[in-house]
């Protein structure tokens, strides 16, 4: 069983990947851990991060124990996963790591911008979590301010909008809505309502009853 769910920053997918994969008993995937480990390694090795080779290789000889390295989860680290993630080969290196994590039974839930239309395309679930972008920048904010990070909502909001577009506006695997996913509008939704409603659509779209 794989489950496939995509969608932009601070939509809610992360959170929402978590709860789904403990429910349904499935190993998690986070995968832009993948391209901020990339970005991370990078910076490390003092290599701008539009240098095509040094990305590459920073990508094939990544590590996959460092992925739960806290600085990963630095939103300057977010930023630079964002523009590294335009390179191809930095995408075509990481695929097949992807790939053999969402092979693992029983189940596998993966997240990131392209699970449902590139990494998996012929997943069993798919979702596309979205939310407004103010709710989003909202929330993002909140998170980093609670984290005593010195950020101001207009320029969370000024850098939502910037990694969207970048994300969605890159030649390869940019971020869209595969033809067959199930859409999530978590604007008015806490996490709680939100994971409900995702878990409906799941056992809807497997045959299961609530
Ligand atoms: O989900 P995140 O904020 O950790 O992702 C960081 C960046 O990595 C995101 O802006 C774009 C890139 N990314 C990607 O291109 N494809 C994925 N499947 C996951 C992330």
């Amino acid at each position: 069983m794989i489950i496939a769910i995509d969608g932009p920053a601070a939509s809610g997918k992360g959170t929402l990947a978590r709860r789904i994969a403990a429910h349904f008993g499935y190993q998690c995937l986070d995968t832009g851990l993948l391209y901020r480990a990339v970005a991370r390694d990078l910076r490390a090795a003092e290599q701008p991060l539009d240098n095509v080779e040094a990305a590459e290789w920073a990508a094939r000889s990544l590590d996959p124990a460092t992925l739960d390295d806290i600085g990963l989860r630095h939103p300057g680290v977010g930023e630079a996963a964002s523009v590294v993630a335009k390179i191809p080969q930095v995408r075509a290196a990481l695929l097949a790591f992807q790939r053999d994590f969402a092979a693992q039974e029983p189940g596998a839930v993966l997240d990131g911008r392209d699970i449902g239309t590139v990494v998996c395309p012929n997943a069993d679930v798919k979702l596309f979590i979205n939310a407004d972008v103010e709710v989003r920048a909202r929330r993002r904010f909140e998170e980093l301010s609670g984290r005593g990070e010195p950020v101001t909502y207009d320029r969370v909001l000024e850098t939502i909008k910037a990694r969207d577009a970048r994300d969605s506006g890159r030649a390869d695997a940019p971020m869209s809505i595969a033809a067959d996913a199930l859409l999530l509008d978590t604007t008015n939704l806490d996490i709680e309502a939100a994971f409900d409603a995702a878990v409906g659509l799941i056992k809807r779209k497997i045959g299961q009853q609530d």
